[in-house]
């Protein structure tokens, strides 16, 4: 069976996670590379090892590029890090403002929380970067490649979280308006105000995408063994929690020879977790990707690819 679907002119962004290791590369590169054949494709790695970079043998990263050789296709290598500097250098101002305004912290203070790290923040950077693209409109698909599961259940509730951090700010910010109220009497919105408003418009435009199975499409990758199966059963789970029901997943790296001893012992072990991955997750169409003797790296190997996946 082949992925279904893709090509469909609703679907735009196209999310391919899993356990480390199983495929999430190679498939999500073998599908943009597919998709770009009809559609205008942009590829996006929120993976911190970029392995994209390496799979196409291509340096890509943190900027948008096109694919050598394919006109339809770009892609980019998200640096979350970056990301998160650059966004603070847009927004210090507000930063600082909401901080001065709404704790009893002094400039030095502030400086040094705003070079702190916030857990889950890398996500959050990501995925405003993937929205604001998908809303720049520049492109018919986006196909995004994550880092194992942990990164792509973070990158699924990274608007929650980021929910979360606007709720204390505009807490913070109710004393302070309620201050102001007091004493004179009026308050007129400011630069602060404006700023978190534009970041709870963001939470709302990744959750109304993320919701939306016609315009969203998340594909778990994995392999026939019990560590994968486990590993996926616990992240269809966690996705549903946050309303996404997986259409279809990938069995990657089934053992198809027989050739050898070795061969046939590897394959023989793979049946029982074929079958049991066909009926835990019988209600999604499984695209099936035998394994190949060499690894998946360059265009020749990534066509191979694609010829199983569609
Ligand atoms: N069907 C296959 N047959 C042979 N090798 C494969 C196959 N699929 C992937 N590989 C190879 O397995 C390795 C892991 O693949 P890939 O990088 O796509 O996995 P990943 O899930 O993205 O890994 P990570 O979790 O580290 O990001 C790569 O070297 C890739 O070339
Ligand atoms: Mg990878």
């Amino acid at each position: 069976m082949a992925l279904k679907g893709l090509e469909n002119n609703d679907l735009k962004l196209i999310i391919f996670g899993g356990k480390g290791g199983v495929g999430k590369t190679s498939c999500a590169i073998a599908t943009a590379l597919t998709l770009s054949e009809n559609f205008k494709t942009l590829l996006i790695s929120t993976d911190p090892a970029h392995s994209v970079s390496d799979c196409l043998e291509q340096h890509i990263g943190f900027g948008v590029r096109q694919v050598s050789g394919h006109e339809n296709l770009s892609a980019i290598e998200i640096v979350a890090d970056e990301a998160l500097s650059e966004f603070k250098k847009e927004h210090e101002s507000e930063l600082k403002r909401l901080l001065e305004t709404s704790t009893n912290l002094d400039n030095q203070d502030i400086d040094e929380l705003l070079t702190l790290s916030i857990p889950g923040i890398d996500e959050v950077m990501s995925f405003k970067i993937i929205i604001d693209f998908i809303e720049k409109g520049e492109y018919d698909k986006y196909v995004v490649d994550t880092a194992p599961t942990g990164h792509a259940l973070r990158l699924i509730s990274s608007p929650a979280l980021l929910d979360e951090w606007i709720k204390v700010a505009a807490r913070m910010r109710w004393k302070y308006r309620y201050l102001i109220t007091s004493f004179s009497g009026n308050y007129k919105q400011d630069d602060v105000d404006v700023f978190l408003l534009s970041l709870k418009r963001t939470v709302k435009r990744i959750e109304a995408i993320l919701r939306d199975i016609s315009r969203c499409e998340f594909i778990p990758v994995l392999i026939p063994e019990a560590m994968a199966i486990m590993e996926t059963k616990r992240l269809l789970a966690d996705l549903g929690l946050s309303g996404i029901v997986p259409r279809q997943i990938i069995i990657n790296n089934i053992m198809v020879s027989e050739g050898c001893g070795f061969c046939h012992t590897r394959k023989v072990a793979q049946l029982p977790y074929l079958q049991e991955i066909r009926s835990t997750f019988n209600t999604a169409n499984v695209a099936e990707v035998p394994m190949f003797a060499e690894e998946v790296k360059g265009l020749e190997a990534l066509d191979a690819l694609k010829s199983f996946l569609f």
